[in-house]
């Protein structure tokens, strides 16, 4: 399934009437600075072998002034040993856009303190609470108790010094849910991470395959495709919560890419698999592509006349195919989203 990014069209400007070098990339996000609005989001840590992933993933984050997330930190909460394996974020990008994370069934279950110290361990920025119902549901040993999830994000949320950020993790978050986290908690931000990119599902399905588990094999095939579209998702998102800052994630796989994410309504894009799979060649690969990625962006927003990334955001685009089905259907005015919805953030 796409992610829906070939729907949308950014309006070409034959006369850009700014210069190339005019151009600035750099934003915020949730208070913090970057250079370019990319961010790597949360994959890795655990394994002995991820400290050098984690290591060059935020060498490369500091050098380019970029945004960077951990995976699940629930092995090092339960096994202090492996800390180091996060906490090299910290060693290695001391002043970038840090982002710890933690699974909702762990944030049900840990107290405030557990959370401070995964916070710690990354001198996070923010925590990302990562929600993946449709991983629980097709593991074998997945939990499945979903019950509380909204209400203990909600105390969290309250109660942490960071802001959280609610986290999908490939299969997009909709308009209801988007209207729940932004009326029934204080959470500061969402990470979209939609359809179209990285399916878990998939991965559980090779998973099942590996084990002989023709069963649990069937059952995360079928649901290789279940989500919502992250062009989609990013509109339905912003729609809901007008106020909150957006992460827009789930196949973003070029810098035109990342400019229509921000185009759709999102304050930043999120990589994480082609990320990866440079990282572990080396630095100089990771650098090369997150390099790419700014330079299309660049080229982007000169081509459609946006001086900033604000600019961007107001930029001309036009939305066709399923995206704009789905998008009427579901009851969005396509011009008034345009004009009225996708830049109200704080
Ligand atoms: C190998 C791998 C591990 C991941 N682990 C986590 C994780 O621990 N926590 C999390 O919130 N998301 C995790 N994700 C999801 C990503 O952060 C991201 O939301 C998703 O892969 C969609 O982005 P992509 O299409 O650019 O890969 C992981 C993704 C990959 C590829």
């Amino acid at each position: 399934m796409s992610p829906g990014f070939s729907d949308v069209h950014l309006v070409h400007r034959s006369l850009p009437e700014l210069n190339y070098d005019e151009v600035s990339l750099e934003t915020t996000f949730l208070g913090k600075k970057l250079r370019a609005p990319i961010i790597i989001t949360g994959m890795t840590g655990g394994h002995p072998e991820t400290y050098e992933i984690n290591k060059t993933l935020a060498e490369v984050a500091e050098k380019l002034g970029l945004g960077v997330g951990v995976g699940s930190q629930r092995a090092a909460l339960e096994n202090p040993s492996l800390e180091y394996t996060f906490s090299v974020v910290k060693e290695y990008a001391p002043t970038a856009l840090k982002i710890a994370n933690i699974g909702f069934v762990q944030a049900k279950k840990y107290s405030i303190d557990m959370l401070l110290k995964a916070i710690d361990m990354v001198d996070a920025d923010a925590l990302a609470i990562h929600l993946n119902p449709l991983q629980e549901c097709v593991q074998i040993e997945g939990d499945r108790e979903f019950k509380g999830t909204l209400r203990r994000i909600a105390e969290i949320s309250r109660e942490l010094p960071v802001p959280v950020i609610v986290k999908e993790t490939g299969t997009g978050i909709g308009y209801e849910v988007a209207k729940m986290i932004a009326e029934e908690t204080d959470v500061k931000a969402i990470d979209v991470s939609g359809l179209g990119g990285t399916s878990w599902s998939a991965v559980e399905m090779y998973r099942a395959m590996r084990k002989g588990d023709f069963f649990g094999e069937s059952v995360a095939r079928e649901f290789w495709d279940w989500g919502i579209p992250t062009a989609v998702s990013i509109v339905e998102t912003r729609f809901a919560a007008p106020h909150l800052e957006i992460i827009g994630s789930g196949g973003v796989r070029s810098g035109i890419d990342v400019a229509k994410v921000l185009a759709l309504g999102a304050n930043a894009a999120g990589i994480a698999l082609p990320a990866l799979k440079e990282v572990v060649k080396g630095y100089d690969r990771l650098e090369f592509l997150l390099k790419l990625l700014i330079e299309e962006l660049h080229i982007a927003m000169v081509l459609t006349g946006s001086r900033s990334v604000s600019d961007l955001r107001r930029a001309e685009i036009v939305i066709i195919g399923r995206t704009r089905e789905w998008l009427i259907q579901r009851g969005i005015s396509i011009k008034e989203y345009l004009e009225k919805f996708r830049l109200r953030t704080v």
